[in-house]
């Protein structure tokens, strides 16, 4: 994808936000880099610590159908696929979009749909945040044992290309299922493991089976089993 359609934005509050405001007047791919967000957003509610250090960048997508896990599926093999091809980095993949390097969440994904009074979703907001490289002092308390870095130090101008990099794989892959979902399954750090489904404050024990062609998750609770098309999930035993 071209530089030319990605926006840099050295600190803003939440790119994803941002981006809502091109909605209409721009196409498909149209991109949003920050180099720091305020108040960056995350999956179920929650708030997304992004110092400066990290690419955070969010893509415009306009697709015909809005399958969620198919479109962060996608984005999560293509940010991998980016990651092992510029760094020479193999990372995995946690149910459902969180990269993995050395058992730690290195990137999340958010998508957002918004909605212009239609039915069908106007477009969908697909939000990368990537951990390259930690803060002086290390990250906050909340998630330095959950996070990682990819310990690189990028230039403003190297996150733009990284980030139109990075919409150019998305916009190939999310479209085509048949073109990401074996590799999804491949980097999958979850299947075979003891895993909780987390729903609300409730856990419950599974065991993470396998993953289906739309990108759900097969879990088996011993009575019965389910296939799981978004949510959260823990590894229990690594
Ligand atoms: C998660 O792991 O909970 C998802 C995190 C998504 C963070 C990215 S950073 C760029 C974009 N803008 C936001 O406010 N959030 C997403």
């Amino acid at each position: 994808m071209n530089r030319s359609d990605v926006l840099y934005y050295p600190e803003v509050d939440s790119t994803n936000k941002a981006l809502r405001e091109y909605l209409h007047a721009a196409p498909e791919g149209f991109t949003i880099v920050a180099g720091k967000q305020t108040a960056g957003r995350g999956r179920m509610g929650r708030s997304f610590i992004s110092p400066a250090g990290g690419l955070y960048m969010s893509v415009l997508l306009k697709p015909e159908k809005d399958s969620f896990s198919l479109i962060t599926s996608a984005a999560a093999v293509a940010v991998t696929q980016v990651i092992a091809e510029k760094f020479g980095m193999p990372c995995g993949i946690k149910w459902v979009n969180d990269i993995i390097k050395d058992g730690k969440k290195v990137c999340g994904i958010l998508a957002e749909s918004v909605f212009d009074g239609g039915e069908k979703p106007a477009a969908v907001i697909l939000g990368i945040g990537i951990n390259l490289i930690s803060p002086e002092g290390g990250f906050d308390k909340e998630i330095k044992d959950i996070a990682t870095d990819l310990g690189i130090y990028l230039t403003a101008d190297e996150k733009i290309d990284l980030a139109a990099e990075i919409s150019g794989r998305i916009l190939e892959l999310y479209p085509r299922p048949e073109s990401f979902v074996k590799e999804y399954r491949e980097k999958s750090v979850v299947i075979g493991k003891e895993i909780y489904v987390i729903r609300g404050a409730e856990k419950t024990s599974a065991t993470a089976v396998d993953i289906d062609d739309e990108c759900g998750l097969i879990v088996d609770y011993g009575s019965k089993t389910e296939v799981l098309r978004t949510g959260e999930i823990s590894v229990r035993v690594k």
